[in-house]
């Protein structure tokens, strides 16, 4: 990462809900809270990892940076030459301009790619959508970068079942590259891969993201993938971060509860070091009926009274840029 940080996300209360309907007239009966009130801050040229369990609201936060999902409400502001755009208010123009800036990588590289459609075909339309009409130059970029992912040219002849998955994923990544965005999100982009394969598609996007001073918001469910790949690492808990810090720091000395429980589930590499497993007791609570107070206090082995009631405020805590929402450390400030 470079030594001055600037800003290239600026994320405000950001909300994303989905309407429960009910009945011949769609009534709107409550909804579920994919994204609740999400504030973050992306710089360029880092990676922020996202994690938190399954259906805590990772793919719909990643989503509605790019406008796949329409935010509720909040904001979400954009660098453009040191000038900040809302892209949440975008019309269809600005809209497609922007999706140039922000691509997205899936976990699943098949489905990314038309089955019917030779790898040629694929390559080729984006760029054609975003008005490369010369055939020279759209050449001139497939070639480009597929050099990036180690893919010989002539392979864009062939079809997506003649590729492994490695390859197929790596194809995924080159097609993203094609537009020249500044912002990848990666959405569990290596979770479908086997072991062996991952590493070799992650020192791959090391690789890449230096050269091309890309950001990446990378999305996994796996803490050690999380950990060799970012710079800083937000922790979601039911459509909320928790959790903020650097990669380091989060790992070394996780304050959230809730953190804590996920990281002593990595298993410990030294054999001569034992790690007490934390087992997270209790449902993930419906993200349609949020508890009241603190999201996760059902399951926190520290709830107080003040849990059930207040929903914690991030507030800063140890190292700078560690940011916790939890009623243990407000309680340690106003002390
Ligand atoms: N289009 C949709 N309509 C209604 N509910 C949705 C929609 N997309 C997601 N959800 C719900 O929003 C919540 C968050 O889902 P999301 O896919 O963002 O979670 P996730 O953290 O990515 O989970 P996973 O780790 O399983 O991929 C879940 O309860 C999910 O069921
Ligand atoms: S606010 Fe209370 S319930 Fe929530 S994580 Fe902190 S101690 Fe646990
Ligand atoms: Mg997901």
């Amino acid at each position: 990462m470079s030594e001055k940080k600037e800003m290239i996300f600026k994320v405000e209360n950001l909300r994303t809900w989905f309407p429960i309907t009910k009945g011949a007239f769609k009534k709107v009966v409550g909804h579920v809270k994919a994204v609740d009130d999400v504030s973050l801050e992306v710089y360029r040229g880092e990676t922020l990892g996202i994690v938190g369990e399954s259906g805590c609201g990772k793919s719909t936060l990643g989503k509605t940076l790019m406008m796949l999902e329409k935010a509720t409400d909040g904001q979400v502001l954009f660098n453009y030459d040191g000038e900040f755009r809302d892209i949440t208010k975008f019309n269809a123009k600005e809209m497609f301009d922007f999706r140039k800036k922000v691509q997205m990588v899936f976990q699943d590289p098949y489905s990314a790619l038309n089955p019917q459609k030779k790898i040629y075909t694929s390559f080729e339309e984006p760029l054609k959508v975003h008005g490369v009409n010369s055939e020279a130059e759209r050449e001139a970029i497939m070639q480009k970068v597929l050099k990036m992912v180690n893919i010989q040219p002539d392979y864009l002849m062939r079809y997506p079942h003649e590729f492994s998955g490695g390859q197929r994923q790596r194809l995924c990544i080159a097609r993203a590259l094609e537009v020249m965005p500044e912002v990848l999100i990666c959405d569990e982009p290596v979770s479908a891969l086997d072991v062996s394969i991952q590493a070799q598609v992650l020192n791959l996007m090391k690789d890449i993201q230096k050269e091309l001073n890309l950001t990446y918001l990378f999305i996994a469910h796996d803490l050690s993938v999380v950990q060799y790949m970012s710079d800083r690492i937000v922790v979601m808990y039911l459509g909320k971060i928790v959790e903020v810090a650097d990669s380091r720091a989060l790992y070394d000395e996780p304050l959230h509860p809730y953190t804590k429980a996920l990281l002593s589930a990595i298993p410990v590499p030294d054999i001569h070091k034992t790690k007490k497993r934390q087992v997270l007791e209790g449902e993930v609570p419906s993200p349609i009926h949020k508890p009241t107070g603190c999201a996760f206090h059902n399951r926190c082995p520290h709830c107080m009274e003040i849990c059930k009631q207040v929903d914690p405020a991030m507030t800063c805590h140890g190292a700078p840029g560690h940011m916790v929402a939890c009623h243990l450390y407000n309680q340690e400030q106003q002390a």
